[in-house]
């Protein structure tokens, strides 16, 4: 495997009027040369803003990388000027953005969308890059290119649209593709052929791929790793097989518990209660303290730290080594 990206102990800020919003605090992850990472949780919990941390397109003010390192195939990305960085986001990585709609431009052409972002990165010719854009639509699935070429994002489906995002963010065969949550707004059958493109193209091109979604059902059908979010933090890391079938954080067994399951007959399902508080007023220990069955007060005033719980696979949580326990006691109590 080589490693294609390092994330170390990122910390991303917004400086604003209700106080300093920690939206990213002391996260760290890799990405290996075809790899897909999960990156999953709630609402708010610093996704997106990881994303566009490595993308160095958080906007300042308010926002600034305020600690943390990232390295793109061991190259400081934080260290370059902007110019080198305008070439890592047109070559290197690729990004699929969270509003397909606020993202294309509704007065240009698909084909002239796709064409713009080659000519910018690629020393192509008018005729060349027309030609790449009508290669891009093709790679990426949509029916008659020529004609769809020269239509508008408007006249187009979700599930189009999001192709058209995705031909944009390949068109210049980057190594690392980020996807934020880039079938959420599509119906299910549509979302299905979305990320199956996506693992196609991956396999194809060998990329490395960080799908960000808050469905742990799309993390099951792509991933091979995964990093649950909560409140600015990593509460668990690990493959999927790990986080799927022993998962060890108290968040993450709640997420897992509020899947719909088809075979059980429990009407309501389970849900965790409460919300994400502001990333203004997180709690001095555990983030997930205000809403875990299991808090105790140490959770309240310490913070934990991400500890191994098996190779590959660690978790942040003050009562880990007593979790498996605690989740059958709670279990038979609901039941
Ligand atoms: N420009 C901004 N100014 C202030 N706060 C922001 C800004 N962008 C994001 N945030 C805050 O950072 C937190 C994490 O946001 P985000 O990464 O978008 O969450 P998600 O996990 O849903 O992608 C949220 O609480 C959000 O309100
Ligand atoms: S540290 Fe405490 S509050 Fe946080 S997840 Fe573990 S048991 Fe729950
Ligand atoms: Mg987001």
């Amino acid at each position: 495997m080589s490693l294609l990206l390092e994330v170390k102990n990122l910390k991303t800020y917004f400086y604003t009027d209700d106080g300093v919003a920690k939206a990213v605090d002391d996260v760290s992850f890799t990405l290996d040369k075809g790899e897909t990472l999960g990156l999953v949780g709630e609402s708010g919990c610093g996704k997106s803003v990881s994303a566009l941390s490595i993308m160095r397109l958080i906007p300042n003010p308010p926002g600034k990388i305020a600690g943390g390192e990232i390295y793109f195939k061991g190259k400081n990305i934080l260290a370059l000027s902007e110019k080198e960085m305008q070439n890592v986001r047109g070559n290197d990585i690729g990004m699929i953005f969270q509003e397909p709609m606020t993202s294309l431009n509704p007065v240009f052409t698909c084909g002239n969308q796709i064409e713009e972002a080659v000519i910018l990165h690629q020393k192509l010719s008018k005729e060349e890059a027309k030609q790449k854009a009508l290669e891009m639509l093709k790679l990426v699935g949509i029916p008659a290119p020529e004609q769809r070429y020269n239509e508008y994002p408007h006249q187009l489906s979700g599930g189009m649209r999001q192709r058209i995002m995705i031909a944009m963010a390949l068109c210049c065969n980057p190594e690392i593709l980020i996807a934020d949550e880039p079938t959420t707004a599509l119906d299910v059958t549509v979302q299905a052929q979305i990320l199956e493109l996506i693992s196609k193209l991956q396999r194809e091109l060998g990329m490395g791929v960080i799908m960000i979604t808050h469905d742990l059902g799309v993390i099951a059908e792509v991933s091979n790793k995964v990093a649950v979010m909560y409140a600015s933090k990593v509460a668990e890391f690990g493959n999927v097989d790990q986080i799927f079938y022993n998962p060890k954080h108290p968040y993450t067994i709640g997420l897992l518990n509020s899947i719909p399951k088809l075979n059980k007959s429990k009407e309501r399902l389970s849900t965790i209660e409460g919300s994400v508080p502001p990333p203004t007023h997180y709690p001095k220990g555990c983030h997930f303290c205000t809403r875990c069955t299991f808090a105790i007060q140490k959770c309240w005033d310490e913070e934990p730290q991400l500890l191994e719980v098996e190779k590959g696979h660690t978790a942040a949580c003050w009562r880990i080594s007593e979790i498996d326990l605690l989740k059958a006691q709670y279990e038979k109590s609901v039941a």
